[in-house]
């Protein structure tokens, strides 16, 4: 029912010609493959469609089918070696779904966003697929891609869907089938692999009819062992590839024009919501499908809610507006938050705090360089900050550090830093307490928060909120700002939000 490769995991990644060659073999002669591509649309850009986005090679913009193969061989290497030391099964079956649509009324769908973990195995952007790795422990593996079951009529209301024949070769896997044929596969290579782990989600289920194949696939056999490979996957997204970075970078340069220009629009009275808009149509006219969140926009005491995200109040004269907002640049997300007087002049207090947030965060950056874990950055964030504060004359004074850090993680109630890349609090199933290491993407991220309802400190500085957040590269060579374009120091910004007043 299916061809299983020959390829032996070991020697794959130095086998490139030997993969080209069953590429070649496996589907129609290039020609061919080339007129019937042109003849019809993929279910998403390629490069004989959308040249403008799509390179030839690339199954997503800057990431190539052999990028994507990598990624689905250093799965299996993975779980491979954890199966050799833990678990001794013989055969591996991985499923990784799609996501559905989702929709917000009759017929009316939301903006898709695919499984990341699906997306990061196979570029494929369509709803509805999945794709199947099986593995040996001899180090075989195949890759079977489930396309979406033809549908005429549903292909004239929403567009091409990748078909099976066209498949193999867009996402340079070893063979592809209709969805519908996702049981009797699974089935079967049930019945010639006994001793078979499976690696599935079962606790988050993206897409109902996958999760329903396989919860009837276990129930039909008592002895099915199942384990989620997300962690494996996390393991591998943790450090990012050159062409992720590239497009990290991208991301993060985009952002950064993007609250260039919301500050440099900035003035009194203006609305929450219009900054926001501002800072969206900056995005998307520089590339960018959307924000990678629902942004924060909040002008004056608001900034004390950290979640605040109703953006509906205007921005009065003297007060400061905190944006926290990035966007998603193929699939890869920036995460940048600054926070400015909207008449261009910090007032003293917002000025003094300013100025302990944002030496605070610098130095963090700098420590990145020794590379501790982000849980040892947010235990120096909490005692950088009450010291600052304590040199200030914020924080009475009392010699341990304990109080000090106590006392900052009031003014301060959330981590200074996690993960970033594909999603924005990414790849969660990695612990924030082991080390940062070279291709890891972080972000910095301190910040100061006096709620009107904090009567320790004076009534000048009630209502302020602070924080400043930058994305970092971890390299050999020390930390790299991604976000490094986007105006922080104090004579920086007001200088650019002067301009308009
Ligand atoms: N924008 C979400 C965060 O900074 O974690
Ligand atoms: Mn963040
Ligand atoms: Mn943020």
């Amino acid at each position: 029912m299916f061809i299983k490769s020959v390829k032996s995991l070991t020697s794959f990644k130095a086998d490139l010609t030997l993969r080209k060659l069953c590429m070649n073999t496996m589907n129609a002669p290039k020609s061919k493959r080339c007129d019937s591509n042109f003849k019809r649309n993929f279910g998403q850009p390629s490069f004989n469609t959308h040249p403008h986005l799509i390179k030839e090679g690339e199954v997503t913009p800057f990431i190539t089918k052999s990028e994507y193969q990598d990624r689905r061989c250093n799965l299996v290497e993975c779980i491979l070696k954890h199966a050799a030391t833990n678990n001794k099964e013989k055969s591996h079956v991985i499923v990784i779904p799609a996501a559905s649509k989702q929709y917000m009324s009759d017929k009316i769908p939301y903006v898709f966003r695919q499984n990341t973990e699906f997306l990061y195995l196979t570029g494929c952007q369509e709803p509805d697929c999945c794709v199947v790795i099986t593995a040996e422990s001899s180090g075989q593996l195949c890759t079977t891609f489930f396309t979406r079951d033809k549908d005429e009529h549903a292909e004239l209301w929403d567009g091409p869907r990748t078909h099976p024949e066209q498949a193999t070769d867009f996402f340079g896997v070893e063979q592809s089938l209709p969805i519908s044929e996702l049981d009797n596969f699974l089935k079967s290579y049930r019945k010639s692999n006994k001793n078979l782990m499976l690696w599935y989600d079962f606790l988050t289920p993206v897409q109902n009819s996958v999760h329903k194949v396989i919860s009837d696939y276990i129930s039909d056999s008592r002895n099915q062992k199942c384990d989620n490979p997300k962690s494996f996957i996390h393991r591998l997204r943790l450090y990012k590839s050159p062409a992720e970075i590239a497009l990290m970078q991208k991301s993060c340069d985009i952002t950064a024009k993007a609250f260039k220009e919301a500050m440099s629009s900035s003035k009194p009275c203006l609305g929450e919501n219009q900054i926001f808009a501002e800072i969206d149509y900056r995005c998307r006219m520089q590339g960018a499908e959307y924000l990678a969140y629902p942004p924060v926009v909040a002008g004056g005491s608001r900034a004390t809610i950290i979640h605040y995200i109703n953006n509906n109040q205007l921005i009065n004269d003297g007060e400061m507006v905190l944006v926290d907002a990035g966007c998603e640049y193929h699939g890869y997300s920036s995460d940048v938050t600054r926070t400015w007087p909207v008449n261009g002049k910090f007032t003293p207090q917002q000025r003094e705090i300013y100025e302990v947030v944002y030496s605070v965060q610098e130095e963090l950056i700098q420590m990145c360089s020794s590379l501790p874990t982000l849980d040892a950055l947010f235990e120096s964030m909490c005692y950088l900050l009450g010291k600052r504060l304590q040199e200030i004359g914020l924080i009475g004074i009392q010699p341990s550090s304990e109080y000090l850090m106590k006392t900052a993680y009031q003014l301060c109630p959330h981590h200074v830093s996690h993960y970033l890349g594909m999603d924005i609090h990414d790849t969660p199933m990695i612990n924030r307490n082991i080390n940062i290491a070279p291709g890891m993407i972080i972000t910095i991220e301190p910040g100061i928060y006096v709620c009107e309802k904090n009567k320790s400190l004076p009534k000048e500085y009630q209502g302020i909120g602070i924080r400043i957040e930058d994305d970092i590269l971890i390299t050999v060579n020390g930390p790299v700002v991604l976000s490094r374009k986007c105006p922080k120091h104090i004579d920086e910004i007001e200088k650019i939000v002067c301009q308009n007043q």
